[in-house]
């Protein structure tokens, strides 16, 4: 049962893809809701799927033209982005998020986008090899530092005959989360101290030892406790990811130097989540100039770094502590002895080495433990997981204080 819409004025934006058809009955739920709908289309939406069906849907004229002479003042684009509430784009092919991603605006949707000042939300759709390239997840990730909200997509079969993540979310379930309540209890206020990606320890000037990840899952996660009202702040190794805007983040690159960030800020924060793959050794001596391959073998000595998650766990108040447990093998076994261990407040398991999920992977699955409970989060991608991480983690926090 979908709950009532607070914003009345959507403004539906339809891209040429086959997943135009969807966005058909998309335009009927929205009206069912009862919500004013407007659709913008590219030109080649119109191909997929006629501007005539749109206008019968929402009982309302469809725009393609970036400048409509009908407009007295020819800037139709202007007047439909202030009359939305919300904007959602759907179905978001590869084209569209590459130039909104940009700032172009060569169409009325692209312009739109730029011209909106309310709520912006993307239902990606495309072939899965074209979701999974690099420059596509570069491109959503800028979107979403600047605030756009993806919704989707899923896994399973394409219009192309394959399979994959590229599949654009169903009408009713778009519906359900552009009209989704704030999740109650949520995080408005609370501080939240993220450790995220990798460390590099360094053997000389030009030589360290580190880890596969690629802070996906701590960029994720910042972003949706932001979106939960935290206030966030994100100690990062060494990523190439945008930076979440409205997030305060501290860049360091040793396991050292995130001890030494994380422990400045654990005493004022409510909710340490430990998602760093932080070195558990590093080199004993670095050497100060680059190492010399003269000798047929060298020994390197390692000692064991400071575990962070423990340091912060036993602080004393402690802030809401969530480790993570990266495994290759025994997951359940080796995360419930590190929840004990490190006396945390739930563990956050996850299958590394494998092909789908873990580091460097846009997807993952979770297995989460707490005191007196525990539950699995199913593969999908890392945005979407942090998000039902985020609720748990609330709901935990608000049950604790
Ligand atoms: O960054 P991505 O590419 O998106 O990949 C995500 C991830 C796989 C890195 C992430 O989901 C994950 O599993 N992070 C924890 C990785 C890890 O180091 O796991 P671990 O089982 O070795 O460590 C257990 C916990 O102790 C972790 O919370 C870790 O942050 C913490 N730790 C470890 C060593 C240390 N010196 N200090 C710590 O705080």
């Amino acid at each position: 049962m979908l709950s009532k819409p607070i914003k009345k004025h959507v403004l539906l934006a339809v891209c040429g893809g086959i997943a135009a058809y969807k966005s058909a009955e998309l335009t009927r739920l929205l009206r069912k809701q009862g919500a004013d709908v407007r659709i913008a289309m590219t030109q080649s939406a119109k191909a997929f799927v006629g501007p005539l069906t749109f206008q019968a849907l929402s009982g309302n004229p469809v725009y393609s033209e970036l400048l409509d002479a009908d407009e007295e003042n020819a800037m139709g684009h202007i007047n439909l982005a202030r009359w939305a509430d919300l904007v959602i784009i759907a179905p978001a092919t590869a084209n569209t998020i590459a130039k909104c991603a940009h700032g172009m605006a060569d169409n009325l949707v692209t312009t739109l986008f730029l011209a909106a000042t309310c709520p912006v939300y993307m239902a990606p759709a495309m072939n899965q090899a074209m979701w999974s390239k690099t420059i596509t997840q570069e491109n959503i990730r800028k979107l979403e530092a600047s605030g756009v909200k993806f919704i989707g997509p899923e896994v399973g079969d394409q219009a192309c005959g394959e399979t994959g993540f590229g599949r654009m979310t169903e009408p009713a379930e778009i519906c359900r989360q552009l009209f989704a309540q704030p999740q109650s209890p949520n995080l408005l206020g609370v501080k939240v101290l993220i450790s995220a990606g990798p460390t590099r320890e360094y053997i000389d000037p030009v030589r360290y030892i580190t880890n596969r990840s690629s802070g996906k899952m701590g960029y994720a996660l910042a972003c949706a406790a932001m979106d939960a009202g935290a206030e966030v702040t994100l100690v990062s190794g060494p990523v190439n990811l945008p930076q979440p805007s409205n997030a305060e983040i501290i860049s360091v690159e040793s396991a050292a130097q995130m001890y030494d960030a994380v422990m400045a800020k654990a005493t004022q924060t409510d909710i340490y989540i430990g998602t760093a793959a932080v070195a558990d050794y590093s080199p004993k001596d670095s050497a100060n100039e680059k190492i010399k391959k003269d000798a047929y073998q060298i020994n390197l000595s390692l000692t064991k770094t400071k575990d962070i998650l423990s340091a912060v766990a036993r602080l004393n108040p402690a802030p809401f502590v969530v480790g993570f447990a990266a495994e290759t093998n025994d997951l359940v076994t080796y995360a419930l002895s590190k929840m004990h261990n490190k006396n945390l407040d739930m563990i956050a398991a996850n299958w590394v080495g494998q092909t789908e999920g873990g580091f460097d992977s846009d997807q993952n699955a979770l297995e989460i433990f707490w005191k007196d409970g525990r539950t699995t989060l199913p593969m999908t991608d890392k945005h979407h997981l942090s998000q039902q991480l985020i609720d748990l983690i609330a709901t935990r926090f608000h049950e604790k204080n």
